[in-house]
């Protein structure tokens, strides 16, 4: 079959489109599951009651990650926050399509692991991915050298302390993406990579909920 880059490759066109439209229902579903909110739990609490909730990164989101991937061509993509997989199959269209790299995703929810594996296997982009299932802060201290290009999607307040864990692991030039820079969650990151003290030329781009590109000086 012949595409003209791997985002336009049927089965990941369907299996976009089909998660997007079931993203659709995360406001039902979070009245429903999350009726009182989520404060008093614990990241895995949090986890387990947010199985059937997708928070996606925006469609827009995921083409400008497609496209920095594919221009910075990094060996090692680490992202934090898999959820159904979304964001991961835009970030391994791009290494697909480098023709050289892998991406390492976390992910706290066994449920969702599961469904995202089966949509890698789907897609046929499950060589590029590999999995870590638990808490981010404990699975990525095993990363094998260093992380080339990261997207931090997981719970907010937890970004800052994945950023800090990483950072010895980012090279100078190295890209960092947040999303969602709207959620006051975000601020205590947004604060430290904002600061130049930190090492970092950071930049808000207007897409959708926003998203912050940072640069490792
Ligand atoms: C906003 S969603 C990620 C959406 C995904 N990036 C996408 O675009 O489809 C956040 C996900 O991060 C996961 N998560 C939160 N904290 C985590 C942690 N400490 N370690 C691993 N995964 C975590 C949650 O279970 C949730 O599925």
């Amino acid at each position: 079959m012949t595409f003209t880059h791997t985002l336009a490759d049927p089965r990941i066109v369907a299996a976009l489109s089909r998660m997007f439209e079931r993203a659709e229902q995360d406001e039902t579903t979070v009245a429903r599951v999350l009726p009182g909110g989520f404060a008093a739990m614990s990241p895995q609490e949090h986890a387990d009651a947010a199985a059937e909730i997708y928070m996606p990164i925006s469609a827009a989101g995921g083409e400008l990650l497609y496209n920095l991937v594919r221009a910075v061509r990094p060996t090692t993509v680490v992202e934090f926050g898999t959820s159904f997989g979304i964001s991961t199959l835009y970030l391994a269209a791009a290494v697909r399509d480098n023709g050289a790299g892998r991406v390492i995703t976390t992910e706290l929810s066994k449920d969702k692991i599961a469904a995202a594996r089966r949509t890698f296997a789907k897609t046929g982009l499950d060589d590029l991915i590999t999995v870590l299932e638990g808490d981010a802060r404990e699975t990525l201290r095993s990363l094998d050298g260093p992380a080339d290009f990261v997207l931090l999607d997981g719970w907010k307040d937890l970004c800052l302390p994945v950023l800090r864990l990483l950072q010895p692991r980012l090279r100078p030039g190295t890209l960092v993406v947040a999303d969602d820079i709207d959620l006051s969650g975000l601020r205590p990151y947004l604060d430290y990579v904002r600061d130049p003290a930190n090492g970092y030329q950071s930049v808000s781009f207007p897409v959708e909920d926003g998203m912050e590109i940072s640069c490792r000086l």
